[in-house]
C-alpha cells in the first residue's frame, strides 16, 4: 500500500531490549515539548509493539500496543519518533509498518493521535493508510487539538 523511502541498509527493526530505554528517552526529551518521563516506557518492554529501529545505535523507536475499546481489540499507536539527523530516510515508516503488521494478527482497527499542526506526521500516517475519524479540542497540554486517524489492519 505504501510508496514510501525504504529504510536505509545495515537498519535493524526489533524488539526494544531494557538496554535502549536511555537512548529512546533521549529521543523522546529532545523530539516532544511534552515527552514521556522515562519511567512511561517500561511497560512496554517486552510487547510486540514497542520496538526500535537500530543501525548500530537506536535512532527511532514506537510504542504500538492493542487495547480493549468497546470489548474489541483495537490497535493504538501511542507513540513514534526518529533523530532529528536521521528523518525522511524511510525509518518512521519502517517502523509504522512492522508495528502495523504485528498489530493485525490481534485487532482489526488502529487508531492514533496526532497534533493537527504535525504536517510532517499526517503524511506518514496518511500514506500508511489513516485517514481522518475526529478532532479532540485542546487535547495537548498547551492547547492544541488532537486529530484521530484509524485504519483497517
Ligand atoms: C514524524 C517522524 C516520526 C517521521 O519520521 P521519518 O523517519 O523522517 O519518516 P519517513 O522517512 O519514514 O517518512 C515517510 C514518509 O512520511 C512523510 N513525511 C515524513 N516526514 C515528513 C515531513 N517532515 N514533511 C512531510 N512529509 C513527511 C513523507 O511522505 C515521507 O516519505 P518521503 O520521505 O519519501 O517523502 C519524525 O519527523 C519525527 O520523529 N518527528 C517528531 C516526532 C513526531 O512528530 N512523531 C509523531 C507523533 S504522532
Amino acid at each position: 500500500m505504501t510508496t514510501v523511502s525504504p529504510p536505509s541498509p545495515g537498519l535493524q527493526v526489533r524488539r526494544v531490549e531494557r538496554r535502549d530505554l536511555p537512548a529512546v528517552h533521549r529521543i523522546e526529551q529532545s523530539v516532544f515539548p511534552q515527552p514521556w518521563p522515562a519511567g512511561a516506557f517500561e511497560q512496554y518492554i517486552g510487547r510486540p509493539g514497542f520496538l526500535v529501529a537500530d543501525d548500530g545505535r537506536v535512532v527511532g523507536y514506537i510504542v504500538a500496543d492493542v487495547v480493549e475499546a468497546h470489548g474489541r481489540p483495537l490497535g493504538h499507536v501511542k507513540d513514534l519518533a526518529v533523530r532529528a539527523d536521521r528523518r525522511r530516510e524511510g525509518i518512521a515508516s519502517g517502523l509504522l509498518s512492522r508495528a502495523l503488521d504485528i498489530m493485525s494478527g490481534q485487532a482489526s482497527t488502529a487508531k492514533l493521535e496526532v497534533r493537527a499542526g504535525n504536517n510532517g506526521a499526517l503524511d506518514l500516517y496518511r500514506r500508511h493508510g489513516f485517514s481522518f475519524r475526529r478532532r479532540l479540542s485542546g487535547y495537548y497540554a498547551d492547547g492544541e487539538d488532537a486529530l484521530v486517524l484509524v485504519r483497517s489492519l
